[in-house]
């Protein structure tokens, strides 16, 4: 690989065909099928299952044979997302720069759409025939873990009923590394049980750490001050406390860099330019 901001461009259409395809292939009623591919194939940045493709690569693999488990990392965090912006959550009418799913669909078919995607991720993962049945289920119960009641799911919890706790730093940091930086460090860790590197996970976990808190701030910066034409989502946390009514622009700017340097210095600890390079990508995104 030359460099990751070329392998992000070149080979995010090949995630969107090869989702596209999929889904056409399955047989399903086909309002839902349409709305499933509304919210997947689209103009989203596909990052988690591009840094999981990336990865494989850096470990010496084909990544081409491993579409089908990038596509299921994508379905989990595509149902976050169009369970997120329904009118009991978030209650958002922009996304990946047209209308969200339940704009479109009708709420009744978002919310069954989230449940069909998660679903899918499932099946998907379990009908892959490359993989050993050990692999499949680590990988399975990983996705669970990081996505289920003590990750993204928690974190979720913890943003909407936040008048129910004392929100300080560290219930902050704790929300954050819960509802985003799981879904962040879990394709490197897929990458590394696919490709027989446990050794690294240590690692891969606390860049994946901070990496994901990075990655929540600069999204939070980026709702207030970011470009609709970019983000393709408009700002409507005004009564949700996030790192930036928190914290002020100042020091979230603070905090960005220097949770991307710590997320840095463990991709040094790996040796491993690509995630260094990552981080900076991301410090600097503006969509
Ligand atoms: C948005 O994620 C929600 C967060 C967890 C910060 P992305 O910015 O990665 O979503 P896409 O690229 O629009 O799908
Ligand atoms: C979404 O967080 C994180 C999920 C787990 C879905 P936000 O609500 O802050 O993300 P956006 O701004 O809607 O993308
Ligand atoms: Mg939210
Ligand atoms: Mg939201």
């Amino acid at each position: 690989m030359n460099n990751i901001e070329d392998f992000l461009k070149n080979n995010k259409e090949l995630i969107n065909n090869f989702a596209e395809n999929y889904i056409e292939n399955i047989e399903f009623p086909s309002i839902l099928k349409e709305s499933v591919k509304y919210s997947l194939v689209n103009d989203g940045k596909k990052l988690r299952p591009l840094i999981f493709l990336a990865m494989l690569d850096h470990y010496g693999y084909d990544y081409k044979n491993f579409l089908d488990i990038a596509l299921s990392i994508e379905l989990v965090h595509t149902y976050s997302l169009v369970h997120d912006d329904l009118p009991a959550m978030d209650n958002d009418d922009y996304r990946w720069g047209k209308f969200t799913n339940h704009k479109v669909y009708g709420e009744e078919v978002a919310i069954l759409t989230g449940d069909a995607m998660q679903t899918l991720a499932y099946n998907i993962i379990s009908k892959n025939d490359i993989l050993e049945d050990s692999i499949k289920i680590r990988l399975i119960m990983l996705l669970s873990d990081y996505s289920g009641v003590n990750g993204m799911l928690a974190g979720q919890i913890y943003d909407i009923k936040q008048d129910s706790y004392y929100v300080d730093e560290n219930y902050l940091e704790n929300m954050h590394n819960l509802k985003t930086g799981k879904l962040i460090t879990l394709p490197l860790i897929f990458a590394a049980i696919i490709s027989n590197n446990d050794n690294d996970i240590e690692f891969l976990t606390s860049y994946g750490y901070d990496l994901g808190l990075a990655y929540q701030i600069k999204d939070d910066i980026l709702d207030y001050y970011g470009d609709f034409k970019l983000t393709g989502k408009k700002f409507s946390d005004e009564d949700m406390i996030t790192y930036l009514s928190f914290y002020g622009i100042e020091k979230c700017e603070e905090l960005l860099d220097l949770h991307t340097e710590k997320a840095k210095s463990y991709a040094s600890k790996l040796n491993n330019s690509l995630l260094n390079d990552f981080a900076s990508l991301l410090l600097s995104r503006q969509k």
